[in-house]
């Protein structure tokens, strides 16, 4: 738990000017994607058949955006989960431009939203949204992303910290770190959007367990580009991902030097990386490769060989954490760890780790992650969400 918070801190220290907890609403059925409205539609067909008791209150759901697989699915299961819960919901995307984030924010203040869920682009630009959340009295739970204005009530994630660590922990067993003796493995690094407030905390808990192997020279960065500011990816950018994994390739591996391991944030990164990876490097070996969400094409690659894992994060789930947390908000009931027997689902409940201002501390639901390979693929088809087709490639269930 010390280095869990020690690392919090160098997280905030790196990311220099943390700002404050926040929230604001408006609704509308109007999506600035394409598609999100046809989700919505599709949610609220289902949401009608199996609806429960009209509330009589609206829910402003603002996802980030469609290019990036998993919101797709956030926002069709929080967009369903609302409406069978009797509310009526409002359901944005906002092409990962956060000055359209804040307007559909506002819109759906303007519509009146009794509460809103937001999964930031960039966590600390939706202070005007926030600021007039606040205003109007509508919560806001910073859905997956932590929003950095005190607007915000409470947190709704992952363990992002255990993410990283899972990832790093991965990579010391498969190689057998501890029993490598003079053996030197070749490592990259590939980190997420320094916007997300995320990305720090999945590269930091991989680093804090890599690190001892990288002092020992266990582990050595060939192309000496491990800080989180040099490895990052603007938007978790699949073709950024690529060409700077394309670069360092050519720069430090085109003579033949042995690639091992690349550490990759997320399953967005890792796909660009194993693009660069298969068409670019010259070794023979399989080059292990890390992600995070479970996506499609990903899978795919974890099937075929192309990428070793992914750290799976049951998204329907935490939407269920959501609106029973929300329901619990808007009831005026006591919010803290005695709900999470209700949920039905593993998580905790955090007062410490996160903050939306600086000492302002935000209580958070966090969910447990899990380590997806190619020889259990199966815990996702139990889950429900995927089915495995004859091909052996697994597919989200519609
Ligand atoms: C999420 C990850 C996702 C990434 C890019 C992060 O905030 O927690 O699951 O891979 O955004 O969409």
């Amino acid at each position: 738990m010390k280095r869990k918070l020690l690392s919090v801190m160098l997280i905030a220290a790196m990311t220099a000017a943390l700002t404050a907890c926040g929230g604001s609403s408006s609704s509308s059925s109007s999506s600035t994607e394409e598609a999100s409205s046809e989700a919505a539609e599709e949610s609220t067909d289902e949401g009608e058949e199996a609806s429960a008791e009209a509330t009589g209150q609206k829910i402003g759901i603002s996802m980030p955006t469609q290019s990036l697989e998993r919101w797709n699915r956030d926002g069709a299961y929080l967009d369903e989960q609302f409406q069978n819960a009797g509310f009526e919901t409002v359901l944005t995307y906002s092409d990962n431009d956060s000055g359209q984030q804040v307007n559909d924010i506002q819109n759906m203040l303007a519509d009146n939203v009794d509460l809103l869920i937001v999964a930031a682009i960039d966590g600390e630009a939706l202070n005007t949204a926030m600021n007039e959340a606040a205003e109007a009295g509508v919560p806001v739970i910073a859905y997956d992303r932590l929003i950095m204005n005190d607007a915000v009530s409470y947190y709704v994630s992952f363990d992002n910290y255990t993410v990283g660590t899972l990832q790093g922990q991965f990579i010391v067993e498969t190689l057998d770190l501890d029993n490598a003796g003079d053996t030197v493995y070749n490592m990259e690094i590939t980190a997420g959007d320094p916007a997300d407030n995320n990305a720090g905390y999945f590269y930091q808990g991989a680093i804090d367990v890599l690190q001892p192997y990288m002092d020992a020279g266990t582990l050595n960065v060939v192309s000496g580009q491990t800080d989180f500011d040099t490895v990052a990816t603007d938007q978790w950018s699949t073709d950024t991902a690529l060409e700077r994994a394309q670069n360092v390739l050519s720069s430090y591996y085109a003579d033949g030097t042995q690639l091992d391991v690349w550490l990759c944030s997320n399953d967005s990164t890792a796909l660009g990386v194993a693009q660069a990876v298969t068409s670019d490097y010259a070794g023979s070996n399989t080059v292990i490769i890390t992600g995070q969400d479970g996506d499609e094409a990903n899978l795919k690659n974890i099937v075929d060989g192309v990428q070793t894992m992914t750290v799976y994060k049951n998204v329907s789930n935490e939407s269920i954490v959501t609106l029973s947390l929300a329901q619990a908000m808007l009831a005026g009931e006591t919010i803290d760890e005695s709900l999470i027997p209700s949920f039905g689902i593993d998580c905790a409940f955090d007062t410490e780790s996160y903050e939306t201002s600086d000492g302002n501390k935000c209580p958070s639901f966090l969910l447990v992650p899990s380590v997806i390979t190619a020889d259990n693929l199966q815990e996702l088809v139990d889950t429900g969400l995927y089915e495995m087709g004859e091909d052996g490639y697994l597919s989200a269930v519609q």
